[in-house]
């Protein structure tokens, strides 16, 4: 059954599926290995992915926890390309569609194209 409402607690199970597939990913794994190492379960990925969650919930449903600043980590990452960005969106909307309703899908994938196109336009990408 697919979520047909967007709450903290799917965002969650959304981030925790996304970034299993980043992290089986020939192409951005590396991206992630080399900032937060390759167990899911370590702190510092349960910190990631709770971070996470806070930011799509700020971005989807107005939940008022994220004050960072999503651009940062991604300034200084050598070898992203346009390419990498693809892949994230590819992978992205793979696991959308899968958990998420059209509607909330809809919201989820408008949302983070509009991001990754700001990211690339902001890294000169
Ligand atoms: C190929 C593309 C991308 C790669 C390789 C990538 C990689 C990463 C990594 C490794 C981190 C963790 C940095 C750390 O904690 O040391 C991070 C943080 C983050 N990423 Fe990405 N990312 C990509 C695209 C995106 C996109 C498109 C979005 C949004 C739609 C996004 C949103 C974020 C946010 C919100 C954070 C946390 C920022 C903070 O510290 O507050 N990323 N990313």
């Amino acid at each position: 059954m697919q979520y047909q409402t967007i709450t903290k607690k799917n965002i969650r199970v959304m981030a925790d599926r996304f970034y299993s597939s980043v992290l089986k990913d020939d192409l951005i794994a590396d991206f992630f290995i080399e900032r937060l190492g390759d167990e899911m379960i370590s702190d510092e990925w349960q910190d990631h992915l709770n971070l996470l969650t806070d930011f799509w919930a700020s971005v989807t449903i107005g939940d008022s926890k994220y004050n960072g600043t999503p651009l940062t980590p991604h300034i200084d990452m050598p070898g992203l390309s346009k390419e990498s960005f693809q892949r994230w969106l590819e992978l992205f909307s793979k696991t959308i569609d899968r958990l998420y309703e059209k509607e909330a899908a809809d919201i989820f994938k408008s949302k983070g194209e509009m991001i990754a196109n700001n990211f690339m336009k902001q890294l000169k990408l």
